[in-house]
């Protein structure tokens, strides 16, 4: 049997994600394409009759979920939500993360911590032994970049990593987040001590928040060669 190529191995994680989803969740809805796979078979069963409702990690997976039929509310009517699906940039063995790669990471954390419990989906290509070879995307206040970057380097460096640390840039212009921040990747390589370099960055006054997800998911699914790994806690 052929293995699955990157995309269908998105959506057979995002289909057995659907396992865990039960009527009348209030759902937090990732950002990226393998989170899109999972609002696209999500949309089925709401046509199908499924009862829930979708909290969007950002507009544009508001949009597809929309399109879809999805019932959508805000963390201001659903402070607490059941589930959060979402991809990830990296995981590793302890089910730390990297997210961000779309820029959604500020939302995307918020909602994942309103949430009772998360679900990440991702092929296998994703799986690291050590966080780090995904730019880790640092959401930054517009003001002072120039001293935000200073400390981030500073941080890095304290937490005993280096690199070049870049401000995301779309169509030529510094991209803008959901929410109206600037993000900066900063090619570490290796993060060997991922607790340490989070507490560092949040000290910083410019940045409002960083792509590492430490002790939020508890479940990851990742589909490849070898069919479907749940790591974490099983179970629907
Ligand atoms: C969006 O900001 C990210 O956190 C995504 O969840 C992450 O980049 C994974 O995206 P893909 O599923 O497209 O790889």
């Amino acid at each position: 049997m052929s293995s699955p190529g990157p995309l269908n191995a998105k959506r057979l994680a995002a289909a057995r994600a659907l396992d865990f989803i039960e009527p009348g969740m209030r759902l937090g809805l990732g950002t990226g394409s393998t989170a899109a796979e999972f609002v696209a078979l999500l949309g089925q069963r709401v046509a199908d009759g499924l009862r829930v409702v979708g909290i969007p990690t950002s507009e544009r997976t508001a949009a597809q979920a929309r399109a879809v039929g999805i019932p959508l509310a805000t963390l201001e009517d659903q402070p607490e939500l059941d589930l959060t699906v979402d991809g990830a940039d990296e995981f590793d063995s302890r089910l730390r993360l990297i997210k961000g790669g779309g820029g959604a990471l500020l939302r995307e954390k918020i909602i994942a911590m309103a949430s009772h419990r998360m679900i990440v989906i991702a092929d296998e290509s994703k799986a690291v032994a050590v966080l780090g070879r995904f730019p880790l995307p640092v959401e930054i206040d517009q003001f002072g970049v120039a001293v935000t970057v200073r400390q981030t380097r500073e941080a890095a460096a304290r937490a005993g990593c280096q690199g070049e640390i870049v401000l995301r840039e779309s169509a030529g212009a510094p991209f803008v987040s959901d929410g109206g921040n600037f993000i900066l990747d900063c090619h570490l390589g290796r993060i060997d001590a991922p607790e340490d370099l989070a507490a560092r960055l949040v000290a910083i006054p410019g940045v409002v928040d960083h792509g590492l997800f430490l002790g939020i998911a508890s479940t990851v699914i990742s589909a490849g060669a070898g069919g479907i790994t749940v790591l974490g806690r099983p179970g629907s």
